[in-house]
């Protein structure tokens, strides 16, 4: 049986690809994961389409603009989503779950929010006038070795290293740090969050447990002036949906049902943005 688990220890991004194609049964595995991923859990739809660069003449190639940025790369996933409330969060929930699904058939993905031409992706997939495409991903065979650029991204990055459990997971208060060994059953979902891609790797997501209930709040912190740089598309925000997705996924695979809903807690925290919370159910 396919492991979500595993899917999200074994992802990294790909930005170097082998010449390999796609064979045609994972193409439609890929393009049943597009279709059946377009609604994220506030209930926003979205679409996903394919853009194969066998199809399109290398002019309009380059104007895609992640020439240098990924190599070697023949197909992309584009997202589209109007600017509605929380579409960012879906989008990442939604988009992760897809990468997921390839990272299980043995592809090669990278989440892409600013390094590629918003305006052509949107043109190719024929965009309407209130729809962004708030991320693309290259799909496909990773190249056996990374290109000196890609070791380079990585390592300004620092696409290796994650924050610590201290850092990130909190019991009842952000004063207490909830530790690996007082997490419990939950200490799985939890480091699938921790090793989670994020923008930049700025890792901006906060869980904080109630006490004495299997209730996780999860809690936005923002890196000051990110957010300024890309008209509309809040890459964080698109964090926390991705977050949203290794917790749930996690949790499901060890027959920890839960759900979403909004229950934002009464004691104020500081510098952080509420966004949702889980509950087992
Ligand atoms: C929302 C989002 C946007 C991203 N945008 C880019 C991008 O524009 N270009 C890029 O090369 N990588 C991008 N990344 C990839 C991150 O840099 C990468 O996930 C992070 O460094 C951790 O490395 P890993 O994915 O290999 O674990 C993005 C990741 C996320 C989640």
């Amino acid at each position: 049986m396919e492991s979500f688990i595993k899917a999200i220890s074994d992802r990294i991004s790909v930005r170097t690809f082998s010449d390999q194609p796609i064979e045609k049964e994972k193409r439609s595995i890929i393009i049943d994961s597009l279709r059946s991923n377009q609604e994220g859990p506030f209930g926003n739809r979205m679409r996903f389409e394919l853009i194969d660069l066998d199809e399109i003449d290398e002019k309009e190639i380059k104007s895609l603009g992640t020439y240098g940025m990924i190599t070697g790369a023949r197909l992309y996933i584009a997202s589209a989503v109007s600017d509605t409330d929380r579409a960012m969060e879906d989008i990442g929930y939604c988009f992760e779950k897809i990468i997921l699904s390839a990272t299980n058939l043995g592809l090669g993905t990278c989440w892409m929010g600013g390094t590629f031409k918003r305006a052509s992706f949107a043109k190719k997939i024929d965009a309407s006038e209130g729809e962004m495409v708030p991320a693309v991903s290259p799909i496909g065979y990773a190249h056996e070795r990374r290109t000196i650029k890609d070791k380079a991204i990585r390592r300004f990055a620092k696409s290796d290293k994650r924050k610590s459990w201290e850092e990130l997971f909190f019991d009842e208060d952000t004063d207490t740090p909830l530790s690996q060994a007082n997490s419990g059953k939950y200490e799985t979902s939890l480091e699938c969050v921790r090793i989670g891609p994020s923008a930049s790797n700025l890792q901006p997501w906060r869980i904080i447990k109630e006490k004495g209930r299997e209730t996780f709040h999860l809690y936005l912190k923002r890196t000051k002036g990110y957010e300024k740089a890309l008209k509309g598309i809040d890459l964080q925000s698109i964090d926390m949906g991705i977050a949203m997705c290794h917790f749930e996924l996690a949790a499901q695979e060890l027959g920890l049902e839960g759900k979403w809903e909004e229950q934002e807690p009464t004691n104020a925290v500081r510098n952080m943005e509420y966004v949702t919370s889980w509950t087992h159910m």
